[in-house]
């Protein structure tokens, strides 16, 4: 099978083929085990706990963030937390509307549905899931033309969890009938690092605190590469050391990957040089940077303009993205002095 350029990529955020095993077994199965995100944790705990005391299903929750953050283990964690069981399911994979009520009339009551990708669902299926999220009832046509009725199947309260990159791709009838909306943020390297740790120990692989840094700060903010970084430093030490992992491992298997001290790849740096060479640092609207660059204005979008923002390399701006003088540095070029700038459009008379 053809890979994709996401595939190759030790650094992105997409999920691996082969990757979801050892990912489950590193997924945190409860809110006090899942590290960071903590003012969603605190609110999802009160809200969690008020429906344990109504014994009442959790209201809906829409969860969107960059890919990689864990909203499907957040989502496995609430129906841990419930106490209840969860099906989990993607926008693509609900064809049509009878794969939904399929689904819909076997769960039990109080239930999670996860639907991932919420944003790609067909029109015909999310008409489905109004009056389901709403009314907890599925309108059923029966019958063609004249003699056609319409019959009203109740269905038991349950929770529907829709994950999305971005939550303005979501339609807004949709996005509406959502009782609880968190977003998820790129992670802090000291809680990438936590990650890092217990992962490790999990795994059962020695490592010190420095190689955890090391390894937290090349993560793009993202608990998915930290434990996919973690993995491929550990093969490293196995084979070319001891099985323990030591900055000097660390250092040499990431020059091995090409991952940059501060996890940019070749895409990035391109969509950083990009801006800098052809657009003169910007501002350069996104359709002309993923054409220019080759990449997809989502993907650019969705993977690598957050960490870019979060790092402080890229601004957005009303007329596009522009590159600030962090990002010229970084790639050891440097931005035209804003004083520069001020003298010259003086004497233009703008
Ligand atoms: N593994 C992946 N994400 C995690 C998180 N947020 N906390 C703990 N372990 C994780």
């Amino acid at each position: 099978m053809i890979e994709n350029n996401q595939d190759r990529r030790v650094i992105t955020p997409d999920k691996k083929r082969d990757e979801s095993e050892i990912e489950l077994s590193l997924r945190p199965k409860s809110l006090d085990e899942y590290i960071g995100q903590e003012k969603l944790k605190e609110k999802m705990k009160i809200f969690i706990d008020a429906a344990k005391m109504r014994e009442e299903s959790l209201d809906h929750v829409l969860l969107y963030g960059p890919p990689g953050l864990g909203k499907t283990t957040l989502s496995s964690i609430i129906a841990n937390e419930m106490g209840v069981s969860i099906r989990i399911t993607s926008g693509p994979a609900i064809e049509r509307p009878g794969d939904l009520a399929a689904i819909l009339t076997n769960l039990q009551e109080n239930d999670v549905l996860f639907i991932d990708e919420i944003h790609r669902l067909s029109r015909s299926v999310e008409e489905v899931l109004y009056p389901s999220m709403e009314d907890y009832a599925l309108d059923i046509i029966i019958g063609k033309g004249p003699s056609a009725r319409t019959v009203r199947l109740d269905l038991p309260r349950f929770t529907l969890i829709g994950a999305t990159t971005r939550a303005g791709l979501l339609t807004s009838p949709l996005r509406d009938r959502f009782g609880v909306i968190c977003k998820l943020d790129l992670y802090e390297v000291k809680n990438l690092k936590k990650i890092v740790l217990r992962s490790a120990d999990i795994l059962g692989v020695p490592i010190d605190d420095g190689s955890a840094s090391l390894i937290a700060v090349r993560s793009r903010g993202t608990p998915r590469i930290v434990n996919r970084l973690l993995k491929r430093v550990r093969d490293y030490a196995q084979v070319m050391g001891d099985g323990s992992i030591n900055e000097d491992t660390v250092a040499k298997a990431m020059t091995l990957l090409e991952v940059d001290p501060l996890g940019l790849d070749g895409v990035d740096r391109k969509i950083l040089k990009t801006i800098i060479v052809k657009f003169d640092g910007g501002p350069v609207g996104l359709d002309t940077l993923a054409a220019s660059t080759g990449e997809e204005r989502n993907t650019i979008e969705d993977v690598y303009e957050p960490y870019l923002l979060q790092l402080g390399f890229i601004n957005r701006t009303p007329r596009g993205r522009v590159v600030t003088s962090r990002g010229y540095r970084h790639l050891g070029m440097e931005k035209k002095g804003e004083e520069e700038i001020t003298i010259w459009d003086l004497e233009e008379g703008r």
